[in-house]
């Protein structure tokens, strides 16, 4: 655990945070990333990174990513409002969504609701699972934006490790360390974040990445987590690494700050210094990693 001596302040304002976040995200016309009107209609927000990384996990086609998950128990850990999980279900997972913010998971049996499939729900600390989650499940199923609120990585590994029945793999989507040290690009290149071994940043502010405009205010608690760390902490939990992937492109621009920038192809890139090639381009820096790992 973490030796800050006001971490519990720190988790608060991060539990706050997300109480309001999960009210409004999904519910504005200004939201730029929960379209959930592409769910309902049958549709999915994941890419093709967290499809790659199931199918993978799942020995499921690259082409239909999905199709092997029906029956698996998954546990989608840090579920927010849920949307990948009722996507899960309605591939015929079974599926249970974890979280500390209960408005999230009401958002999330809603959407469940919506669409006709069935979900479970557990409000719980992930840094402390109840006893109900242990050893139940063939995936732990975790997405982007879910590390970085966590202070002790060992310890929310150890409880990855101790929901999944030996076999059970973890699939695992997130925000590379290196794009997270970066603040902002404009006026000049700010790099304020660690890189990992649990340093954290606190910051004031309104809006959330899904929609900057809305009323929310926070304080929030953000800690560093570097690929080595993610990889050590999973092995010293009991899990093999079957797979590490990591990703100079996104789909999507995940921060909606000035950071990263589109290409011709729509792709977002973080693209920093003058480059190696002949044109002058810069080159694009990691910006995400996936991760499966299999509980031994
Ligand atoms: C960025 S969201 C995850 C977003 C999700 N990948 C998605 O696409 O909707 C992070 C989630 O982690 C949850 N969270 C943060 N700290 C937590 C903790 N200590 N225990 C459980 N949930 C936590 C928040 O409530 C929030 O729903």
């Amino acid at each position: 655990m973490s030796d800050l001596e006001n971490l519990d302040d720190l988790i608060a304002g991060n539990h706050n945070f997300w109480e309001q976040a999960a009210g409004v995200h999904g519910t504005t016309a200004e939201d730029r990333y929960y379209q959930l009107d592409r769910v309902i209609a049958g549709g999915t927000l994941m890419t093709s990174i967290e499809e790659n990384a199931i199918a993978r996990a799942t020995a499921a086609p690259l082409d239909q990513p999905l199709s092997q998950v029906a029956g698996l128990d998954i546990l989608y850990l840090q579920s927010h409002i849920g949307v990948d999980g009722v996507v899960l279900a309605r591939a015929g997972a079974n599926v249970t969504c974890a979280d500390f913010s209960a408005v999230a998971l009401q958002r999330a049996r809603d959407l469940a609701s919506t669409i006709g499939v069935s979900i479970d729900t557990v409000e719980t600390d992930s840094r402390n699972l109840p006893e109900l989650l242990h050893a139940r499940f063939d995936m732990v199923y975790v997405t982007i934006g879910a590390i970085c609120w966590i202070d002790d990585l060992d310890l929310w590994m150890s409880q990855v490790a101790r929901a999944l029945r030996p076999g059970g793999t973890l699939v695992m989507f997130e925000i590379h360390p290196v794009y997270q040290v970066f603040s902002k690009r404009t006026p000049e290149l700010v790099l304020d974040f660690p890189y990992g071994d649990g340093g954290h940043f606190t910051e004031s502010g309104s809006g959330s990445y899904a929609d900057p405009s809305s009323a929310i205010t926070s304080t929030t608690t953000n800690f560093a987590h570097s690929i080595a760390n993610v990889v050590t902490s999973a092995v010293c939990a009991g899990m093999r690494i079957d797979r590490l992937d990591e990703f100079v492109e996104l789909a999507f621009d995940p921060r909606g700050d000035d950071l990263l920038q589109q290409g011709g192809d729509g792709k977002w890139r973080l693209l920093v210094g003058r480059g190696m090639t002949p044109a002058d381009q810069p080159e694009g820096l990691p910006v995400a990693f996936s991760l499966i790992a299999t509980k031994v």
